[in-house]
């Protein structure tokens, strides 16, 4: 399985405005030849689709989205500048709209929302983390590979103001996740940057945020590819013998 993480590209209704000195829709179509010229099964925004949480910024996306092949999966998650309801009537049926479970010949993704009404910290909130539990612990899918995917960072991160905005239900979150051996990554957006660390109590399990496709936070590790301000995603590839592999990707 092959998959292409784009995050927070924070399209608005217009197609001129920019935000944080950038045009979000110039930027995520190029994003989205990048993601064509590696050829994914699954292409997942993890959140932070729409700027202004507007019909006209999720029409746009869901426009833009047409140049990628039938073939690919699409996935889309809430993060916080958006409107799960608006995107669940918005997206037509080729878009999943988490949360959801994709299922693949060697993979299996849990794509959770972490969206919080009002709120710029997510949670998950006690409905979502029992059927979470309930998925992970399914024993039809015993030994097969999992990724989770949330807009939110799970953890602290060491940084005062994303720590200040992360997931109110983490503590909860990793409990349900540390004992299930099949899990291999929790994939993330919301930081606007590369990050790398590890889920508490298993060193095998990495925890991963990708870069924003329209601008870039203040890094707080450094760039592996030494361009903490280029416009990135991540790709991620899990073999037929279940190993996992990820790629930082940046482009100007
Ligand atoms: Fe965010």
């Amino acid at each position: 399985m092959r998959l292409i993480q784009l995050s927070d590209i924070h399209l608005t209704a217009s197609y001129t405005k920019l935000v944080r000195g950038s045009n979000p829709l110039k930027n995520f179509k190029l994003a989205l030849q990048e993601v064509i010229s590696y050829c994914p099964d699954i292409l997942l925004i993890t959140g932070d689709i729409c700027h202004d949480e507007s019909k006209g910024g999720y029409l746009q996306c869901q426009k833009a989205l047409e140049v990628i092949p039938n073939s690919v999966e699409l996935a889309v998650i809430a993060g916080n500048h958006d409107n799960p309801t608006l995107m669940k009537q918005i997206f037509d049926r080729r878009i999943i709209v988490g949360p959801s479970e994709l299922n693949y010949d060697n993979a299996r993704v849990l794509i959770l929302c972490s969206h919080f009404s009002n709120h710029d910290e997510g949670r998950l909130g006690v409905e979502q983390l029992d059927w979470l539990k309930e998925r992970v612990f399914d024993r039809r899918y015993r030994g097969k590979p999992l990724l989770i995917a949330l807009h939110h960072q799970p953890l602290k991160v060491g940084d005062k103001f994303w720590d200040s905005i992360g997931l109110i239900d983490s503590s909860q979150l990793i409990e349900i996740l540390k004992p299930i051996d099949e899990l291999k990554a929790v994939i993330f957006g919301h930081m606007h940057q590369h990050w790398r660390g590890e889920l508490p109590g298993r060193k095998d399990v990495q925890l991963l945020a990708s870069p924003s496709t329209l601008c870039s936070f203040p890094a707080i590790q450094p760039c592996p590819l030494g361009k903490p301000d280029t416009s990135g995603a991540r790709l991620i590839e899990i073999d037929k013998q279940g190993n996992f592999n990820q790629k930082l990707l940046r482009w100007e």
